[in-house]
């Protein structure tokens, strides 16, 4: 754990007067009830297994709701046995829905396609049969690396038909990083694509893969690529094949298999507080019942006249939850949009919309907050009116953020869900019910029905209201992980053991008066980067293998777009600093260790400053005080540094600083 206090930012003291509570209109139309919190505070179990009933077809009902006996090691819904993609897909066209288009995509060109429900069923049926062909049954892992394209959905979803856990990994990961995660997910085949487009040139995601398969030792035996842009790629013949040759091949029906609801769906990995990424594990009926249960009661998504957008790329855990699992197995409609938000145009979102007839958008407060720099005028040269509700999600929003969607991009109008949750939670675990709840600008507000959630103080006492302290979730839930990958002790340590019997997520959080969560980020090593979670010890860890290279600190600086920004301080190897002093080559070697970041992890992870420093803030036991490189990245005053070492260090850091400035 850092130094960083969960009181850090709650120095103010909370008391937002402005509510928004929902129309009229809306509440009388909601999925979402106040009668929801009163049923699962009266019997949450007997609630919990209600909507697994409604919300999910089980090919053999389950006899047992939650058995919390192994804990922290939880079973949901036990002997029940299902399909998810059956869930997802196949039910959907028995009941009639198959015309129902479940994508509109957008591909950054210009390019679009409107597969309906029925399309989806015949593509995931040849995409199963083809991945079986390969050897891929239940059990056997599958690493997708795909951009934002309809072939993800399939590729997902066909890996949960034949009850083969996919691991997703998110295009902006680096070979390496996409090689460390295939052999510990010990993966036979790997699905990706010739590139994907962004920002009007084709991306390469291919010579990825192939790097990562080169340095060898991993059970790779095919990989399948679905070709986007049709760029010239290199081959391994017998190793490489094209999915769309594979899934012509292939029979185009496919009978599936039911699966136990404790089947592992997915692993996706994250950051966490040490240098390696976690392999979060979900399994299969209490992940995908909260999230089809959440899409209805928080995202009020009816699937008959709905248009649903969620920007999120597939390989974070939104995509999962809120493209995949959640919303198709409520057979809703929605849109994919392949690019970024200023290709070609900085309102290409909103023009989407205007097309779309888009009613529900799901996005993060980093994007907001760019539109917002971007201007208001850019929204208002388009139709939003279809708009009826709006989402957040990743990281805190602030007030004005919140604020400028509303009022911008709502029309005074939509109610807004901010939802809090983790890639570890699956699934949503705190918001607005966006029919009931009066809303406040900047908090996520209550526990949703079934949830209950607290903020506990250093000895885990609750905080009580008006106070701040440490999330914890109290009771366990459907989605929760149910554990890391390999790594059962991993599990224990990080969630259960701060705060015995309650989940520790790692977010500080506060009470208002009224007893509504604001949650205030993370205290622990975790950074979060445009919604994007980074770990401060994997950057480090990345630097220090540099050559050049001696010691690193990494720190979240605040930053206004991006929420945090990356912030490193390197301490160069003996021989490197004479190097440096002799040619003077500063400012390339920060560009050099900026670009071996972006190789090691992604380009995603390539810090937005690199101060070279001769010494590092350190306490007598020899930690790195972060809190005191913080405030020199976001050039503030230095807090206390009774506690360091040597109380020099600060300032021999800040005159280097100001010498280099
Ligand atoms: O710090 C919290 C922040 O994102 C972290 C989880 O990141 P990840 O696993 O990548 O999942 C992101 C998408 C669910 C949390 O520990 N976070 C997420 N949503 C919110 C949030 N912080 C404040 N408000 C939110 N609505």
């Amino acid at each position: 754990m850092s130094d960083a206090s969960p009181h850090e930012g709650l120095s103010t003291l909370l008391h937002e007067a402005r509510t928004f509570a929902p129309s009229p209109e809306f509440a009388a139309q909601a999925n979402g009830t106040a009668e929801l919190y009163q049923q699962a505070d009266a019997d949450r179990l007997a609630f919990w297994a209600e909507q697994a009933r409604t919300y999910l077809t089980w090919e053999k009902d389950f006899e047992e709701v939650l058995d919390w006996s192994q804990a922290p090691f939880a079973k949901w819904f036990v002997g029940g046995k299902l399909n998810a993609c059956v869930n997802a897909v196949d039910r959907h066209v028995e009941a009639g829905h198959g015309d129902r288009v479940a994508f509109h995509f957008v591909g950054e060109p210009g390019d679009t396609q409107d597969i309906t429900y029925a399309q989806m069923h015949q593509k995931v049926q040849r995409a199963a049969n083809a991945l079986s062909e390969l050897g891929i049954g239940k059990g056997d892992t599958v690493t997708i690396y795909l951009p934002m394209i309809p072939e993800a959905v399939v590729a997902m979803l066909a890996c949960a038909r034949l009850g083969a856990p996919h691991t997703v990994v998110f295009g902006g990961f680096s070979s390496d990083a996409l090689h460390s995660r295939i052999q510990d997910a010990g993966s036979k085949v790997v699905i990706t694509a010739d590139g994907g487009w962004r920002r009007g040139k084709p991306s390469a995601l291919k010579p990825a893969v192939d790097g990562a398969l080169a340095q060898g030792d991993t059970p790779v035996e095919h990989v399948l690529v679905v070709q986007r842009t049709e760029q010239d790629v290199d081959w391994s013949e017998g190793r490489d094949i094209w999915w769309h040759d594979a899934l012509a091949a292939a029979a185009d029906t496919h009978e599936p298999e039911f699966f136990d609801s404790e089947h592992p769906l997915f692993i996706l990995y994250t950051s966490g507080t040490t240098g390696k990424p976690k392999g979060v594990l979900h399994t299969t009926g209490g992940y995908l019942l909260q999230n089809a249960y959440t899409t209805s009661v928080v995202h009020d998504l009816h699937p008959e006249t709905d248009v649903y957008w969620c920007t999120a790329d597939i390989g974070w855990v939104t995509g999962h939850s809120y493209i995949v699992y959640g919303p198709m197995t409520l057979g809703a409609t929605q849109v994919m949009y392949e690019g970024t938000p200023d290709t070609p145009h900085q309102g290409r979102f909103w023009e989407i919309i205007q097309d779309k007839k888009v009613s529900i958008l799901y996005t993060a407060p980093t994007a907001i907050r760019t539109f917002m720099k971007w201007g208001k005028e850019i929204p208002e040269k388009f139709d939003l009116s279809s708009l009826r509700l709006l989402g957040s999600v990743g990281e805190p929003i602030n007030p004005e953020a919140w604020m400028w969607y509303r009022e911008v991009i709502g029309g005074g109008r939509c109610p807004i869900i901010d939802t809090w949750w983790q890639t570890e939670t699956g699934a949503t675990m705190i918001s607005p019910l966006p029919g009931v709840t009066a809303t406040k600008p900047g908090s996520a507000m209550r526990a949703i029905p079934g949830i209950t959630a607290d903020v506990v103080d250093e000895s885990g006492e609750p905080v009580g209201r008006d106070a701040g302290g440490y999330l914890v979730i109290t009771a366990p839930w459907p989605a929760m992980l149910r554990g890391i990958w390999g790594d059962p002790e991993r599990f224990k340590e990080t969630y259960w053991s701060r705060f015995p019997g309650v989940y520790f997520a790692g977010d500080g959080a506060k009470f208002d008066e009224d007893g509504n969560v604001w949650v205030v980020g993370r205290v622990d090593d975790v950074m979060n980067v445009s919604g994007h979670r980074m770990s401060t010890s994997e950057i480090e860890s990345a630097l220090v293998s540099h050559p050049k290279v001696a010691e690193a600190a990494v720190v979240g600086a605040n930053d206004a777009t991006t929420g945090q920004a990356i912030c490193a301080f390197v301490i160069l190897r003996e021989d490197a600093v004479e190097e440096a002093d002799e040619v003077g080559e500063g400012a390339e070697l920060v560009a050099e260790l900026r670009n071996h970041v972006a190789k090691e992890i992604g380009a995603i992870a390539k810090p937005r400053q690199i101060l070279i420093v001769s010494e590092l803030p350190k306490t007598r036991s020899g930690k790195i005080m972060r809190r005191l490189l913080r405030d020199v990245a976001e050039k503030r005053e230095i807090g206390d540094v009774t506690t360091l070492a040597d109380s020099s260090v600060m300032d021999l850091i800040t005159e280097g600083l100001r010498a280099g400035d």
